[in-house]
């Protein structure tokens, strides 16, 4: 399993590519088309946000597993682009009819939301992420299969939009949407959609009982998770490991391995704590190097340095028994990299997370300075032409977290990427067939 160990963007899209050539299913257990997964295959980029990457190799099934939001517009869209690039969906892309629908209202409830005086700004997606995992909690939600019965999506429709107007009517004084435009709409949409639904729950543990491997795709990362992270400034979903079962219909121990994602800096977009921000030129830099603007929204990404005890934070909610280190060349060009060892509060060290956003607030970051390699690292794929100085600031990754490095993504591109062997062969061994 790849989960985010950051606050989304780690690369999560590239290493699910990378890795999908060895497994028979990807699988995506959480969030919607608030991701955004870049990959890049010889030069030619693809930008995915509710498929999973596995649908950009032909022997790999792709499921949208059921704790996904799933925008049935934006499905078609990506589908439609996907068909355009050449790719194969037919046949080998599906969709839980358990996934729970979002509707236009839900971008409407969050658009007036965000934008309400006195209301706390989370700076989300506005892909009306929230407001459907909302009505999916409060047992009001219709879910793919509901989509695909012409007769309740009417009833289910004329009754939500009308509730739907009446509060962002008092509440936001919002324009009410039209419950017949939007039954057509949906109604076509679910024609076309319907080809890719089925039970993926099942298909899933059929693919596990014939011995076939699973390779799930997390979406978001650990500090975005509802529970986990930096809450309010979270997404609705459970983005860390355990989502996977719940988002997926695999149960816990049918999971070997949990692999956890970072950049060899940190990043987050929209709102919320960012204890090793760095507002200032080195800061830019690292925006400007790695490119950092979000793959959704085009937002530019807020920068800092990389944070152990976040890092280690992650490894306990998720389990991580492997790291995986992205965009390592992007600080290739410093003479020294800021590295967040440990957190004081009143001079105090502090261990445990804050659970509140104002808790961070109190937060110092204690810094070390690790030396630079000022080397181009630029596509290595052998650990050992590493420089020196890039091999230390790993080797002390792992020292801090914990957990070994089984990859180093040296660029965007699939082939620019290191593995260890250790990793190499236990991704061999839980993705190969159980005889
Ligand atoms: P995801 O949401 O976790 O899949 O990550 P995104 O695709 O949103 O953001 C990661 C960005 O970094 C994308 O533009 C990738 O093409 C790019 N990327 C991934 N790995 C590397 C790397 O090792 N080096 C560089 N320079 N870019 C990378
Ligand atoms: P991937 O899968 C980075 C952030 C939004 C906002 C907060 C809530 O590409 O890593 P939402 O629309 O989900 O209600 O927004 O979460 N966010 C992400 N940030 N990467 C993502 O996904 C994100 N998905 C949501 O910017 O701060
Ligand atoms: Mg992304």
């Amino acid at each position: 399993m790849i989960v985010g160990a950051q606050w989304g963007d780690e690369g999560k899209g590239k290493i699910v590519d990378v890795l999908s050539e060895s497994f028979s299913v990807v699988a995506r257990y959480a969030g919607g088309h608030n991701a955004g997964h870049t990959v890049i295959i010889n030069g030619k980029k693809f930008i995915l946000q509710l498929v999973p990457c596995g649908v950009l190799r032909t022997a790999c099934r792709s499921v949208i597993g059921n704790g996904v939001v799933l925008d049935p517009v934006a499905f078609l869209k990506e589908v439609a682009a996907l068909r355009e690039a050449g790719l194969r969906v037919d046949g080998n892309l599906f969709v839980s009819n358990r996934a729970q629908v979002i509707l236009p209202y839900h971008r409407m409830i969050e658009l007036a939301a965000e934008n309400a005086p006195g209301r706390v700004k989370i700076g989300t997606t506005s892909r009306g992420i929230g407001p459907a995992y909302e009505d999916k909690m409060g047992r009001r939600g219709l879910r793919v299969a509901d989509l695909l019965d012409l007769d309740l999506l009417k009833r289910h429709i004329e009754n939500a939009v009308h509730e739907k107007n009446m509060i962002a009517h008092a509440l936001f004084n919002s324009e009410p949407l039209d419950a017949d435009k939007m039954y057509a709409e949906y109604a076509a949409a679910a024609g076309k959609i319907a080809p890719f639904v089925c039970d993926t729950a099942l298909l899933l543990n059929r693919a596990l009982d014939a011995g076939e491997s699973i390779l799930f795709e997390g979406a978001q990362g650990t500090m975005l998770d509802i529970d986990h992270g930096t809450y309010p400034f979270v997404t609705s979903s459970s983005a860390t490991s355990g989502g996977a079962a719940t988002g997926t219909g695999v149960a816990p121990n049918a999971i070997q391995y949990v692999i956890g994602l970072t950049k060899a800096y940190c990043t987050r977009v929209g709102g919320g704590p960012f204890p090793t921000e760095d507002k200032s030129e080195a800061g830019q830099m690292l925006r400007q190097r790695g490119n950092e603007y979000g793959a959704v929204t085009g937002r530019p990404r807020r920068t800092g340095w990389l944070d152990l005890p976040l890092l280690r934070y992650a490894k306990m909610v998720n389990g991580l028994s492997w790291l995986v280190v992205t965009k390592l060349d992007v600080l290739d060009e410093l003479a020294e990299i800021p590295v967040c060892v440990g957190y004081k509060v009143d001079g105090k060290k502090m261990v445990e997370i804050p659970a509140q956003a104002s808790g961070y607030e109190k937060l110092e970051c204690v810094y070390q300075k690790m030396p630079g390699w000022k080397t181009s690292t630029v596509g290595l794929t052998e650990f050992g032409q590493l420089p020196k100085a890039a091999r230390d600031y790993l080797a002390f990754v792992e020292k801090e977290t914990g957990v070994n490095i089984g990859m180093v993504s040296t660029g965007p591109d699939r082939d620019q990427i290191i593995v260890i062997d250790d990793f190499a062969k236990e991704v061999q061994t839980a993705s190969s067939p159980k005889g």
